[in-house]
């Protein structure tokens, strides 16, 4: 009886729940080929586990209100690089963000191949993330990079061939049928329990 009551409320969340849910966080990704979004269901899982219940979004179909982002204590946002940019609804987002007369504090993670190499996954040594935290005038209170998926099977033709000479002049492997993973899932987990840290209320 008591844990069917219970799955009732995880189907159906009252409004108190989701409003406590958006208090204590938001998370958003933006992606083409998925990897950030399975990137922040991992995350959403972990923060799970520390009692954080939060559901990552895809800012493509849901880019979130200046109320929504106003009433929460914690966002974090994890977007794809594609050639040098991160994707435009990851811009759209932080645009939004930073039009609050009080911004909650941001957390930030940037996907992409680059990070695959070592001292290339903080906020410090991968440029991409670099940079945008200088062009955006940022202040994250966490910031990474993550190693992505490389899936030339999955690209057009131009796609692959442009990321085959990337990968050409980067020492990356250029066999058209290659499909790696080079997201490190442990480096995941820390960072997901960084995130619960900051979301959680201190005692
Ligand atoms: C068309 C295309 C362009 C890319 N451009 C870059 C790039 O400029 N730098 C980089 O490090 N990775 C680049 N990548 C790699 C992606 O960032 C990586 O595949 C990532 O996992 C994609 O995440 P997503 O699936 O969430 O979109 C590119 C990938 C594609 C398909």
């Amino acid at each position: 009886m008591v844990s069917r009551a219970w799955s009732r409320a995880r189907e159906n969340p009252t409004s108190s729940e989701i409003l406590h849910e958006n208090k204590m966080m938001q998370l958003y990704y933006a992606t083409r080929d998925g990897q950030s979004r399975r990137i922040a269901d991992h995350v959403s899982r972990r923060l799970g586990e520390r009692g954080v219940e939060v559901t990552a979004k895809n800012l493509a179909v849901d880019l979130p209100s200046v109320e929504t982002l106003t009433s929460t204590r914690l966002v974090a946002l994890i977007a794809s690089v594609r050639y040098g940019h991160h994707l435009k609804e990851a811009e759209q987002f932080l645009t939004r963000y930073q039009s609050l007369a009080a911004p909650p504090p941001l957390v930030l993670a940037s996907v992409n191949l680059t990070a695959r190499k070592q001292g290339k996954d903080t906020a410090e040594g991968n440029a991409y993330l670099r940079k945008w935290i200088a062009r955006r005038q940022l202040t994250p209170v966490l910031a990474t990079a993550i190693a992505g998926r490389l899936d030339y099977p999955l690209y057009g033709w131009l796609d692959r061939q442009m990321i085959r000479l990337i990968m050409k002049m980067t020492g990356g492997p250029t066999d058209p049928r290659t499909t790696v993973e080079y997201t490190a899932w442990d480096a995941v987990d820390r960072f997901a329990w960084a995130i619960a840290d900051l979301a959680l209320p201190s005692e």
